[in-house]
């Protein structure tokens, strides 16, 4: 059985974004692969961050996942910053990757700006720690939204010079698996710019705590052209903000734009965005009502995690033993 493992930043409340591009994927995939879903903490604190709610932050996005319906039983839920093999192997991988591989990162570059002189050096190496994160356990398979891609191949390319330089097959081919209508949801306000925790603007994005009336204003105030939804697909081309909109309506109804476009081509956008805000509320409601009732016992959460740290920790403890034994540690 092919191992999966894929995580999310504890770095304010997850959206729209993460559940299409990640969350429902993982949901799907749990039933048929061995899962490890982690709450990537240690990344969270390569930006700035407040350390009064990073705890809080962590044990809710915890939460969100159990909320989405990954099964803590079966799969193992844990935070990254609890199970110490993840900084042990991503030391070796700093040693591993080459400064130019990372200069070449668009996520480092647009998260860094023209504030490049002053962002951590933890911002710099944050793909070598998530590669770590994935080889860890020898995981072969990574659900992620579209802009982890460049990530991915990173890891790989870290992966195949350590096979090379220690003269061993020892870390397997990592396989991004990127999936549905929607891997990239883009800003309610700009079709350009991918939906983000960061964005200022709380309109630009779905929360999935947001009540069913945050949610039909924020579609409805959703930016739009002023032409008809098209009739095919092909039509969807260069219209970034429309393209998004009927992505997000088949994502959640599991169909691809031709789907949604044979009963909605030709509409406007009042009456598309009217059944938009209807069934993002009957998909997501359950979801926030679901977390709200889990953090209602903290404590339920924590030994959830506190469980998966050690499921966890069984698992990488030995691979990453392994992999110092190859660099070359002395061992006593
Ligand atoms: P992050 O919020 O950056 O920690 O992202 C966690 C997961 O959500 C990753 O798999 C991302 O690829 C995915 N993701 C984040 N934003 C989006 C988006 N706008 N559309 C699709 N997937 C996303
Ligand atoms: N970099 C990912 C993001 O921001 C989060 C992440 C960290 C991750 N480690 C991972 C995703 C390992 C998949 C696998 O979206």
């Amino acid at each position: 059985m092919q191992r999966i493992l894929s995580g999310i930043q504890p770095t304010g409340v997850p959206h729209l974004g993460n559940y299409l591009g990640a969350v429902r994927n993982w949901v799907a995939l749990q039933h048929s692969h061995e899962c490890l879903f982690c709450v990537v903490d240690l990344h969270a604190i390569t930006a700035d961050h407040d350390r009064r709610t990073l705890a809080s932050q962590t044990r809710d996005l915890a939460a969100s996942y159990i909320a989405c319906g990954i099964d803590p039983q079966k799969q193992i839920l844990f935070h990254q910053s609890a199970v110490h093999a993840h900084v042990r192997l991503a030391w070796i991988f700093n040693c591993v990757a080459r400064m130019g591989w990372l200069n070449r990162m668009t996520q480092f570059k647009d998260k860094s700006g023209k504030d490049r002189e002053n962002v951590s050096t933890g911002l710099f190496v944050y793909p070598n720690l998530m590669a770590a994160d994935i080889l860890v356990y020898h995981a072969t398979r990574v659900p992620v939204g579209d802009d982890q891609r460049q990530h991915i191949e990173l890891a790989n390319d870290i992966r195949a010079k350590f096979n090379h330089d220690y003269e061993t097959d020892f870390f397997p081919e990592i396989q991004a698996m990127i999936m549905g209508p929607a891997a990239r949801v883009m800003s309610l306000r700009d079709g350009s710019k991918k939906m983000s925790k960061s964005d200022a603007s709380d309109q630009s994005r779905i929360n999935l705590t947001d009540d069913a009336d945050t949610i039909a204003l924020k579609i409805r105030r959703a930016k739009t052209d002023p032409e008809p939804l098209p009739e095919s697909a092909e039509g969807l081309e260069n219209r970034p903000e429309a393209r998004n909109l009927v992505g997000i309506y088949a994502a959640l109804q599991d169909i691809d734009h031709a789907g949604v476009l044979r009963e909605y081509g030709g509409k406007g956008f009042g009456t598309f965005k009217e059944a938009l805000a209807a069934l993002l509320v009957e998909k997501l409601s359950p979801i926030a009502a679901e977390t709200r009732r889990l953090l209602a016992d903290p404590g339920y959460v924590d030994g959830v995690l506190r469980n998966g740290a050690q499921r966890a920790a069984a698992l990488a403890d030995p691979i990453v033993a392994e992999a110092e034994r190859l660099v070359g540690f002395l061992k006593v």
